[in-house]
């Protein structure tokens, strides 16, 4: 259930007071130019100084300020507020504060990998405590939209591909940000974002079209957003796209209709950055005054950085255009969210300096940050056992990544203590004896161009090596926003280093550097061993380190859908079955493109571990199901190799026959287990009918009787189904 906002009798003395100036004031959001302020990430420029920031917070103009960092600042910001502004109410303090603030954690694509949410929620606590002691009430996260196409870059900052995996780290993101009391001074605000279907920009360009199927709208983007409203999330920020020719931050549909109506979300929705504005470049408002009115019209509350609810919304009250009871509703609801947080009570909550200079770093968070990198990774491929290593080998550390530190935080991490950052050459040497005195580390080419001599150098520490460890992958720019590829494939410079490394016949493992599936090609394709690394954060290299040596056994699984070739973008495994499947010996008149199958190379689901576990049939208790009953599926698992395995036991599910056409395979559920070598368990999921429900034929919600196939597997294409039925309700 949705969280509400009590009612606060400060708030409704406090409205009636208030001017309309004041009121607009609450409703716009700035960059926070007082404080240190992270990197300028944002399309347009802040133009305000610190002075004027301030003068704005005096004269009540401003109700939220962002991205500005540290507690002793902040207390001078909410004293001008508190003790100088007219009427005293205290700003809140946000921030983009994603996948971690001082300690920086995998990029929640990553994190989505460790098929954990728990894990992301701890992740998500740290954070919190971290970001509320350097003075920041609420964050911008998590993104929680869903990425099918693998050009788009902002894939990274979310958990893939599929809608039950999505929902499952919304909630946890949110409740790991927000904690059991919102009122506590490590409480961090979450926003659902970017609302929405976002991820569903044409031909993965960001900030591009999106058009739409109301099936999909409702199956795939909008789920998550609901979970982390159900979660308690009390802010939803509306995305830049259009949908369907409606832009998302002046769509009423969506945003009051679903959001408010449908879902009865009680908390604040926040445009992205200047959202408002770019109705106009949209084509869809004519000028700033038409532009705040579509969106405030709509259920935008907040507008940021534009000014223009600062600028128009006095006026169009005034005019009639816009009720008053409209505009005290957004104001009330933005005053009883700082109620709620608590800052009538105590404004300077969070703003404590000794609570900054002991929160911000600790040891526990540094440890957990380890271990969340480590079970992030993902093994494609293991030929011959090559990992883990042995440390007695001789290895030849070679690639871009060997010893940057300029690609370990992955995209938008705008605080992260780089002074802590382990490179994979620290994290190797700390791993083995002597500090790695046999360790051979050679860069090879730089990220984008070649190196001179730099793949002489590169074959020859190959040659002398027992296995090569090739650090290669995407420059962390590549992903985030504004990050779309055409190709999502290594940089040339790169690949032909792989090519010249493996020609040596040395083995090698790759361990890749990405922010989002990549077309594997030649050589590093070819490897014999290959991890998945993501961006991993301020423990990269001993998290590396750790799984390389066999300290901790490979246990994620891919979030996303590694296709052959970039052309098959957009390219996800739930996909609607087609009429022309593509069967083992009949390939022609087939759905299936020239050079490829309509598969992925590795698919979602898919990673190893050290261990060799074997599934048993999936069985289903009783075939018959009545509609109000439950589907109860079970297999065995066992691990029949010599080292004990976290397996990633999923559930999918098909319907066969529906009123409209479904995907091959739907991710149901899932369970992470434990399995020493030799061991077996039982694996038992249950699936009631609102599980197997979606948008019918009709535009109602809801499933539909008949047959259903389902498999226990290890990957989104492995294993044999069950079948059961779900019968039709009685009477
Ligand atoms: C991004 C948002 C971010 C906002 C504020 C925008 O450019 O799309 O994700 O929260 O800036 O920094």
């Amino acid at each position: 259930m949705p969280t509400t906002l009590p009612a606060d009798p400060r708030v409704e003395s406090l409205i009636p007071r208030m001017t309309l100036e004041e009121k607009a004031g609450q409703l716009g959001v700035f960059a926070d130019m007082v404080r240190p302020f992270a990197p300028d990430v944002n399309p347009e420029t802040n133009v305000r100084n610190a002075t004027e920031v301030l003068e704005q917070v005096r004269a009540g103009r401003v109700g939220t300020l962002f991205n500005g960092v540290g507690a002793e600042a902040g207390r001078e910001i909410q004293r001008v507020a508190v003790e100088e502004s007219r009427l005293g109410i205290p700003v809140l303090l946000a921030a983009d504060v994603i996948h971690g603030m001082r300690t920086v954690f995998p990029i929640p694509l990553g994190e989505a990998a460790s098929f954990e949410p728990d894990l992301a929620e701890r992740t998500a606590r740290a954070t919190a405590i971290e970001a509320t002691a350097a003075g920041i009430h609420w964050t911008y996260a998590p993104a929680v939209d869903i990425a099918r196409d693998q050009r788009w870059g902002r894939g990274a900052e979310g958990a893939g591909e599929d809608v039950y995996l999505g929902c499952r780290f919304a909630a946890a993101r949110v409740r790991g940000f927000q904690g059991p009391d919102l009122r506590a001074h490590d409480s961090l605000l979450a926003t659902a974002k970017h609302f929405v279907a976002y991820g569903a920009v044409s031909a993965g360009l960001d900030y591009n079209f999106v058009e739409i199927a109301e099936g999909t709208l409702r199956d795939v983007h909008l789920p998550p957003f609901k979970a982390a409203v159900d979660a308690g999330a009390l802010a939803v920020m509306t995305a830049f796209n259009d949908i369907n020719g409606i832009p998302a931050s002046a769509n009423h549909a969506l945003l009051t209709g679903v959001l408010r109506g449908e879902w009865a979300f009680a908390g604040v929705v926040v445009s992205d950055y200047t959202a408002d504005m770019e109705l106009i470049a949209h084509g869809y408002a004519a000028d700033e005054r038409h532009a705040t009115e579509l969106a405030f019209s709509a259920g935008m509350d907040l507008s940021m950085q534009s000014g223009f609810y600062a600028a128009h919304l006095p006026a169009l009250v005034e005019s009639g255009r816009i009720p008053m009871e409209k505009l005290d509703a957004a104001v009330r609801r933005v005053l009883s969210l700082k109620a709620a947080i608590g800052l009538f009570d105590d404004p300077y909550r969070s703003l404590d300096p000794a609570r900054e200079a002991d929160a911000s770093w600790r040891e526990a968070h540094e440890a957990l940050a380890r271990d969340a990198a480590r079970r992030s990774m993902v093994l494609l491929k293991n030929e011959g056992g090559l990992l883990p290593l042995r440390r007695d080998a001789r290895i030849a550390l070679i690639g871009p990544f060997a010893r940057d530190l300029d690609n370990i935080e992955g995209c938008w991490t705008l605080f992260g203590d780089r002074s802590r950052y382990v490179s994979l050459e620290a994290g190797l040497r700390a791993a083995l004896p002597d500090g790695g005195a046999r360790l051979r580390v050679v860069d090879g080419c730089g990220l984008e161009a070649p190196l001179q001599g730099g793949i002489e150098a590169a074959v020859a520490a190959a040659r002398e090596a027992d296995v090569v460890v090739l650090a290669v992958g995407e420059p962390q720019r590549y992903s985030g926003e504004a990050q779309s590829r055409t190709q999502i494939v290594l940089p040339p410079a790169q690949q032909a280093l792989a090519e010249a490394v493996a020609a040596t016949g040395t083995p090698v493992v790759v361990l890749l550097r990405n922010g989002r599936a990549l077309a594997l090609q030649g050589a590093v394709r070819d490897a014999q061993a290959i991890l998945v690394t993501w961006f991993l954060g301020s423990q990269t290299g001993h998290a590396v380190a750790d799984v390389l040596f066999g300290d901790y056994g490979p246990s994620g699984r891919l979030p996303v859908s590694f296709p052959h070739d970039s052309g098959q973008q957009p390219y996800f495994y739930n996909h609607p079955r087609t009429g022309r499947p593509e069967l083992p010996d009949m390939k022609e008149f087939k759905a299936r493109w020239r050079e490829h199958p309509h598969q992925a190379l590795y698919p979602f689901g898919h990673g190893l571990t050290y261990g060799q576990v074997e599934y048993g049939p999936t069985t289903v208790e009783s075939p018959a199901v009545a509609w109000d009953g439950e589907a109860v599926l079970r297999a065995t698992v066992r691990n029949s190799g010599t080292r004990g395995v976290e397996e990633v036991v999923q559930l999918y599910v098909h319907d066969r026959v529906a009123s409209r056409v479904r995907p091959v395979r739907e991710l149901k559920g899932f369970a992470k287990l434990a399995l020493q070598p030799g061991e077996a368990r039982e694996v038992e999921f249950r699936l009631s009918r609102a599980d197997l429900a979606f948008t019918r034929a009709d535009g109602t919600q809801g499933a539909e009787p008949g047959w259903f196939d389902a498999w226990i597997a290890p990957s989104a294409v492995a294993g044999e189904p069950a079948a059961f039925e779900l019968l039709p309700p009685q009477g």
